[in-house]
């Protein structure tokens, strides 16, 4: 399976998908790594592993049309069959989610449909669950739509959240949380185990 990673930051989800790539976990190779920064440490990543990198932000073109255009023709010399949003700020062009609908994803740092949306991103997610006086955060893999954070969710895993935990403490438990179902969920791609019915999608066994 020839995977699009699209990243904006530190990559160490990117990078626990290589480590699953080349322990042989995960059956699928890295074509290409999409991002809109040109100085982070998901490109400095791809590229101590050889991995082609695009650099596509708006800035760079007139319309999103143009930019859709762009990536579209990334994604498609690079054979892209599945795109991985790891740690992607910007929304994904209306064009390209429904030219790859059902094989876009992402994974939030929370139990969604909880604490997902506009403004819910790094530290602001954390802060908000633990303000919620929830006993439980977690990781979602999820498929995206065009409603932000609302695709159909493909897994999740809880973590236990202490009366002492921090919103940076309970962001490291989740981010290990992260770095082990996102491999998992993504091997069930490359095997063809996802079942996707109208809002729902499963992993079969
Ligand atoms: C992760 O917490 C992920 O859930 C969210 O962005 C963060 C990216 O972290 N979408 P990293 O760049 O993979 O380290």
């Amino acid at each position: 399976m020839n995977i699009a990673i699209f990243a904006s930051g530190r990559g160490s989800n990117v990078q626990a998908i290589l480590n699953a790539i080349d322990t042989g976990v995960l059956p699928a190779r890295i074509a290409v790594l999409i991002s809109n920064n040109s100085h982070v440490g998901a490109i400095e990543i791809a590229r101590a592993h050889k991995i082609q990198t695009s650099h596509l932000s708006q800035k760079m073109f007139p319309s999103e049309e143009a930019l859709s255009e762009a990536m579209l023709n990334v994604l498609s010399l690079q054979k892209a069959e599945l795109l991985v949003l790891a740690g992607y700020m910007k929304k994904i062009p209306l064009k390209v989610i429904r030219r790859y609908r059902n094989r876009i994803v992402n994974i939030h740092p929370a139990l969604l449909p909880l604490f997902g949306g506009a403004g819910m991103y790094g530290h602001f997610v954390h802060e908000a669950v633990i303000a919620s006086g929830m006993k439980v955060s977690g990781a979602t893999v999820h498929l995206v739509d065009e409603e932000y954070d609302r695709g159909p969710i493909v897994m999740q895993k809880t973590v236990n959240i202490e009366h002492n935990d921090t919103p940076e403490l309970l962001a490291a438990k989740v981010l290990q949380v992260e770095h082990e179902i996102y491999p998992f969920a993504l091997k069930a791609f490359a095997e063809g185990k996802i079942k996707i019915e109208g809002r729902k999608a499963w992993i079969m066994s």
